[in-house]
């Protein structure tokens, strides 16, 4: 028998400075004297804003488990004149993994199909695992996407999640039309209704904002997100 593994991808938006930041972490290793078993067979990863992006993995370094980072956007574009950009490249020094696609910046920066494509051949090409979001499965997801999180952006920040039953239904339509082989769940994921997420057969993890800014918050999560036998 073996299990499946769960991903726990915090994202922090555009949240926190620097002395937060230490003691996010900070409070994240006290509470995980709770118990390291928590931790086993899931891959955390938390998605930090750019300038906190080498703290963040120095930070992570000295807790007692793995929690891996990620960045929460990556340019279009490779090394040059192209003002306030940050290449993928340059993301590829501090973190493993980037969010692309995410509804907020759809919506508030015009991101477009072909700008997010453009992303992910980059993000790729730098050794970045990208973490594509679509709000439904109608939402093209660019070819060589390994992993994808379905967000209904009426569920973004609301309190209102999708149901399990909702989310399993289109995570594997997704998975059906764009052979994507990870698939995760976002939209007020909570340490409270977690589980009845992950247990989902087709949902392989989720993408949590708000819950994940408190290191009570990420380590309630992990704890109560139970690893099924498959
Ligand atoms: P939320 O955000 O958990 O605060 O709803 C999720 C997301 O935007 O990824």
């Amino acid at each position: 028998m073996s299990s499946k593994t769960l991903i726990i991808a915090g994202n922090w938006k555009s949240n926190k400075t620097n002395a937060e930041i230490t003691s996010w972490f900070g409070g994240l290793k006290e509470c995980s004297k709770d118990g390291l078993a928590h931790t086993e067979g899931k891959k955390l990863i938390i998605c930090v804003p750019f300038p906190y992006l080498a703290r963040a993995k120095q930070l992570a370094a000295d807790l007692p488990f793995t929690l891996e980072i990620g960045a929460q956007n990556v340019s279009p574009y490779g090394f040059g004149a192209y003002t306030g950009e940050v290449t993928a490249e340059m993301i590829s020094e501090y973190a493993g993994y980037v969010i692309i696609g995410h509804s907020e910046r759809r919506a508030k920066f015009h991101e477009d199909n072909a700008v997010l494509d453009e992303k992910v051949i980059r993000a790729k090409v730098a050794g970045l695992e990208p973490i594509f979001c679509i709000p439904d499965e109608n939402t093209e997801v660019p070819q060589g996407v390994k992993i994808a999180a379905y967000e209904p952006v009426w569920a973004i920040g609301t309190g209102k999640a999708d149901t399990p039953e909702n989310a399993d239904g289109v995570i594997t339509s997704i998975k059906n039309k764009w052979h994507v082989s990870t698939v995760l769940y976002g939209g007020s994921v909570t340490g409270e209704n977690i589980n009845s997420f992950i247990t989902s057969p087709g949902i392989d993890g989720v993408l949590p904002g708000k819950a994940s800014l408190s290191p009570e918050g990420y380590w309630e999560m992990i704890v109560n997100a139970t690893v099924s036998e498959t």
